[in-house]
């Protein structure tokens, strides 16, 4: 980060203010206007954040014009082709890829992470059988901070408190989605890796043994890795909020998955499949669909396109749309939805107002069809979502902690209510 020479001026009430300008790494500039109030008595109003910077980091960069997305400076097309989701996990933390030595010894962790205390499984039996997974996965993380009440301790090893949580919530995706379809749990196992153990928590039954296809867990791993970071998005921005007052890492993370649940973000995942079987099960021409997301008078948008930032293809979709053409073909499965995916986008980019408007296929277009073609149900895609943003969840929450600029989160209001209306008690109220 570079303190720029250059400054920027505003104009208020005939009295220039000046302001210093900031530029990272990448080259974006800000205006610093930590002292705007002070100096003018003016605030600036952005809702939805569009050009507000919240903070500096150092985790992951997008730059939306190139379609770039890089985690601790590497390409997100390198580590998914070359790391697994735990080395990542580690780079996110850390800010360095490991070595043999520290990979072995992360690893040792997540396996004697990997339990969930006894009695936190009387929790899953009380669930209703139709609880969303999302919606047990933010109860059950919190319910972690006081069963492992050392997380309030300042001082607790960031790997420790890293790799518990990381394991444990792939323990509790898995046997949310257990308690769902009303089969008895799979207990994670010491002889397999990460992804390999979540597969099987996931798909094995005391009947059936789920045969681990070394290919399928990759393409697991490389699905995670997808989405290990993204910046200042809503989920990791509520993290981030929610750490500001204080509160602890399990608490931060259980916000994180409840802003993480909305179509708008992560949930769009499953809204894309479901949008799709509906549009196949109805019979509807892709041309239809096209014409209703363009309409401004009904609510229905095509999901799985557009983003904040990305203004050409997003780097994620491109990977996950080579992906998901991979898994198909090796499970042998065609899928119609796939058809319909590719027509939609097809149109779409041809669209005058897609175009216009800089709408692209966004990482939750493909992400759906490779989960639902192994084996995942729809209501399961977006826990997927959260696991694999947990670790740059923690490596955010981390990074806040340590940042010396950091104060607790609070935007200001222009407030549009009335100003004191004359007040009538209750018996004289019409
Ligand atoms: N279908 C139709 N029109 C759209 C779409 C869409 N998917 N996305 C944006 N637009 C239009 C929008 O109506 C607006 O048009 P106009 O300028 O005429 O008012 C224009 O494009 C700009 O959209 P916006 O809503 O101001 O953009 P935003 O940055 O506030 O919202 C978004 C970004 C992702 C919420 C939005 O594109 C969207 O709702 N997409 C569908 C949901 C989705 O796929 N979400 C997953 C995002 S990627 C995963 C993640 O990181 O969360």
């Amino acid at each position: 980060m570079t303190n720029e020479t250059k400054t920027a001026e505003l104009h208020v009430d005939g009295k220039t203010i000046t302001m210093p300008m900031m530029e990272d790494n990448a080259g974006f500039r800000a205006v610093d206007i930590r002292t705007l109030w002070r100096d003018a008595r003016v605030y600036t109003y952005d809702p939805g954040f569009g050009c507000t910077v919240s903070c500096q980091s150092a985790i992951s960069h997008v730059d939306g014009e190139k379609g770039q997305l890089l985690y601790r400076g590497y390409p997100v097309e390198v580590l998914t082709e070359h790391c697994t989701f735990v080395e990542v996990a580690y780079l996110l933390i850390h800010g360095v890829l490991p070595n043999q030595a520290q990979m072995e010894k992360f690893s040792d962790l997540f396996n004697s992470h990997s339990m969930i205390h006894e009695d936190m499984r009387t929790f899953f039996r009380r669930y209703p059988e139709r609880a969303h997974p999302m919606a047990v996965l933010s109860a059950m993380v919190v319910s972690l901070s006081s069963f492992y009440p050392e997380v309030d301790k300042t001082d607790e090893d960031i790997d420790m408190a890293a790799t518990r949580l990381l394991s444990k919530l792939r323990t509790i995706a898995a046997f949310s989605y257990k308690k769902s379809i009303g089969e008895p749990i799979s207990q994670p196992s010491h002889k397999l890796s990460y992804c390999a153990n979540f597969l099987n928590m996931m798909f094995s039954s005391p009947v059936v043994d789920y045969q681990i296809d070394p290919i399928i867990v990759r393409v697991m791993n490389q699905l995670l890795v997808l989405h290990a970071d993204h910046g200042q998005n809503c989920s990791t921005s509520t993290v981030r909020m929610v750490g500001s007052s204080g509160a602890n890492l399990y608490a931060s993370v259980c916000a994180g998955i409840c802003a993480l649940w909305g179509p708008l973000h992560g949930g769009a995942n499953q809204e894309v499949v479901e949008m799709l079987e509906r549009i196949h099960r109805e019979g509807c021409s892709v041309d239809k669909v096209i014409e209703q997301a363009k309409d401004k008078t009904n609510p229905r948008r095509l999901m799985g396109f557009g983003h904040r930032i990305y203004k050409t293809y997003d780097p994620r979709a491109a990977i996950a749309k080579k992906i998901c053409h991979e898994v198909l073909a090796r499970l042998g499965k065609q899928d119609p939805l796939l058809d319909l995916a590719l027509g939609l986008e097809a149109k779409a980019l041809a669209d005058p107002y897609f175009v216009e408007r800089k709408l692209y296929p966004n990482v939750d277009f493909y992400t759906g069809i490779i989960y639902r073609a192994m084996g995942f149900p729809t209501d399961m895609f977006t826990v997927l979502f959260a696991l694999g943003r947990l670790p740059g969840w923690i490596a955010q929450w981390q990074e806040l902690k340590r940042d010396p600029h950091q104060r607790i989160g609070r935007p200001m209001q222009l407030y549009t209510g009335p100003m004191q209306p004359a007040f009538v008690p209750i018996d004289q109220r019409t």
